[in-house]
């Protein structure tokens, strides 16, 4: 079919659109000739602003002590121009003990990245790694003419052991500059050390040693930063694997894997990606295929799968329509999630004395994932060497269903999938027998419809991520049993799309989306733990009208509520943006316990 003279399957340029990988720019330029703008996308520069515009992604502010004045130093400072394919920048970074600051004890530990830009730019992943664990994963705001600015800041408290100690700092960030793409990222990383007060003392120390505090070594499961590129590693297909030998020391008492995954080109849009039935019947080419649902499996010498990912639909600053994230960016596209698998019953498995393997691969899996992690690891002081056993593991093989229904162009497809993993295992250390439990269970489901002539998209889709750990301690004199996690995660998304031929290489569309990340955890008085729950939804709809790659007109608008809610603290955000403008922010927080009515409002998503 002639489809290089029809205006077929506009949709499909979303799939390429906002990749931050320039390689794979020049490689979809060729793919197809389908009548979608080249990718990727960036905004015209003609409306511009007097000062530069400042994108924010909403989140609840870091919980810092009050008053408590911190110790902060510049670690980074450095200006991205053409980095693509280079080394990351490296930089020495030295603890604050090396800095003059002799306090050694910490109740926080944040890091804030600062950057400018000014010109014309696409949207760029980054990554912030210390001595090959990563610290940060994030992408670039899109700049204008009158210049951008942006901040970030993260609790690194997590990574207290290896910020005591001398590294090498790496910054990858892929920017390409040309004549027309001009944008230069200046980038500040500052490290703020917030002493700890009398007060914040772990009262909880005796309980359950160790349980509560962060840990003692942090081993990265990364690539060599002496490599071009970052450091994660690529995913390329569903056979494709990222992996890495590492070895532990022989007296830890509890491990936990922290994984880092972006998806990207062909994957960015991976829940809008279509059956390849559907893209075969009907002769398409230069699209992204093999369904919407992804999963990311953590293997350990390339037979025992650890853990999932289900990964957050996280949208970068380019993504759908780049005028829905100005100024107010998508959910996690400033920080994105990671997530967290306690492996301590698999301890055993890794205690030998031997180096092992951790790989990592993507279910359906298109290039390209960006894949690292970080294994936490707790030792036991008073101990050379610590016993386990793992006593039981299931992990029953994915559920996956997919209904795909289709007449030409026209289509509705059901996709739905499951999974859960058991283990328990024993670990006996100074601190007594511990036996965890791990329960990891999965739920994902994704309606789409295609229609006008593969041009209308619509997506439902839904993940439920539910993590529970649970502890049974035994001491010569006690035994009792600790709930440790429970953590029950639900990400929503709604999108619709619709692309119409303007003609003259011109085309417009017109999109709506849905996005939340909510999350309720369980409290854990025996660790001082609080309950919490957290309901982040973000709305957007627009138009665009986009030729040659450049979004030359259009409107977004996005409105957002965040609410966050603790031990009957809560934080309030109710805020939108539209064209650039923030039409309203109502920011509230305090104690809502008194009484009814002081309380904010409540909202469903
Ligand atoms: C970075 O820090 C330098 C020195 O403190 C300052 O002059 C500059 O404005 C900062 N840049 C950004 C992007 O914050
Ligand atoms: C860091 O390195 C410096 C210079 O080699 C050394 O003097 C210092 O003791 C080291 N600090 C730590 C905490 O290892
Ligand atoms: C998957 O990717 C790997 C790594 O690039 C490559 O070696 C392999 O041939 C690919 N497999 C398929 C089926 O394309
Ligand atoms: C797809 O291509 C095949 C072979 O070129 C052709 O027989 C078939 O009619 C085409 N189908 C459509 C829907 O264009
Ligand atoms: C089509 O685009 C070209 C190049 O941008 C422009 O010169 C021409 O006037 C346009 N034609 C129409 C009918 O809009
Ligand atoms: C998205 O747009 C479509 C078409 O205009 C509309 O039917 C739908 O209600 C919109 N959804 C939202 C959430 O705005
Ligand atoms: C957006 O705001 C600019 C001024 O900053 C204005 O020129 C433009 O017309 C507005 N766009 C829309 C679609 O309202
Ligand atoms: C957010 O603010 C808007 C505008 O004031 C209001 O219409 C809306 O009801 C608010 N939403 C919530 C959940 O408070």
């Amino acid at each position: 079919m002639a489809s290089s003279s029809s205006p077929f399957f506009l949709f499909l340029f979303l799939a390429f659109l906002h990749c931050h990988v320039p390689s794979a720019v020049a490689s979809n330029l060729h793919r197809s000739r389908l009548l979608r703008p080249s990718p990727p996308l960036e905004v015209s520069l003609t409306a511009e602003a007097d000062s530069p515009t400042r994108f924010f992604e909403v989140t609840k502010p870091i919980d810092t002590p009050p008053g408590a004045e911190p110790f902060s130093y510049l670690v980074l400072r450095h200006q991205f121009a053409y980095t693509y394919g280079k080394p990351p920048v490296l930089a020495t970074y030295t603890p604050p003990s090396d800095q003059g600051y002799s306090f050694r004890d910490f109740s926080k530990i944040v890091l804030e990245w600062t950057a400018t830009c000014r010109g014309r730019q696409f949207d760029r992943i980054f990554g912030v790694w210390l001595g090959g664990v990563e610290l940060l994963r994030s992408c670039t705001a899109e700049p204008r003419a009158t210049g951008i600015v942006w901040t970030v800041k993260k609790d690194i408290t997590r990574y207290h052991s290896l910020l005591m100690k001398n590294g090498t700092l790496a910054v990858y960030i892929g920017n390409i500059i040309t004549d027309v793409y001009t944008g230069i990222y200046d980038v500040n990383i500052t490290i703020h050390f917030y002493p700890a007060g009398a007060a914040s003392g772990l009262d909880s120390r005796k309980s359950l040693p160790g349980y509560h505090s962060t840990a003692d070594l942090i081993l990265p499961i990364s690539q060599n930063s002496l490599m071009n590129d970052g450091l994660w590693f690529k995913i390329e297909n569903s056979t494709d694997t990222g992996s890495k030998k590492f070895s532990v020391p022989r007296n830890v008492y509890r491990a936990v894997l922290e994984v880092y995954v972006s998806f990207h080109e062909n994957d960015e849009f991976w829940y809008g990606n279509y059956p390849n039935e559907y893209i075969e019947a009907n002769n398409l080419t230069g699209v992204a295929g093999n369904g919407p649902f992804r999963e990311v499996l953590v293997i350990l010498d390339g037979q025992t799968v650890l853990g999932s990912v289900w990964p957050f639909t996280v949208i970068f600053t380019g993504g759908i329509n780049p005028l829905f994230w100005r100024p107010i960016t998508a959910i996690g596209s400033f920080n994105l999630p990671s997530y967290d698998i306690e492996i301590t019953p698999f301890l055993s498995r890794i205690l030998d004395g031997e180096p092992h393997e951790l790989g990592f691969s993507v279910t359906n899996a298109l290039n390209v994932w960006y894949i690292d992690a970080n294994l936490h690891l707790w030792l036991d002081h008073k101990s050379q060497m610590t016993e386990s056993e793992l006593v039981s593991y299931s992990s029953s093989p994915l559920s996956y269903s997919s209904e795909v229904n289709f007449k030409g162009f026209d289509g509705k497809f059901i996709t739905r999938a499951s999974r859960s993993i058991l283990a328990t295992g024993w670990v006996k250390s100074s601190y007594g027998k511990i036996t965890t439990v791990l329960n990891q269970r999965f739920k994902f489901s994704n309606k789409m419809m295609m229609g006008n002539e593969a041009n209308l998209q619509i997506i439902q889709q839904m993940i439920s991520y539910n993590d529970k750990v649970d502890l049974k301690t035994e001491s010569s004199s006690s035994s009792s049993s600790v709930r440790l996690i429970r953590s029950y995660k639900k990400f929503p998304f709604k999108l619709y799309m619709n692309a119409f031929d303007q003609g003259n290489d011109t085309h417009s569309y017109v999109a709506n989306v849905t996005l939340g990340f909510n999350e309720k955890k369980g409290k854990n008085l025996e660790l001082g733990v609080p309950g919490s729950k957290l309901r982040n939804v973000q709305k957007a709809d627009g138009y665009m009208v986009v030729k040659n790659n450049l979004v030359a007109s259009g409107l977004g608008s996005t409105s957002e509520v965040c609410r966050f809610d603790s031990k009957g603290d809560y934080y309030f955000r109710n805020v939108s943006s539209s064209n650039y403008t923030i039409l309203y922010d109502d920011v509230r927080s305090g104690c809502d316990g008194r009484g009814r009515r002081d309380s904010p409002p409540v909202f469903r998503a």
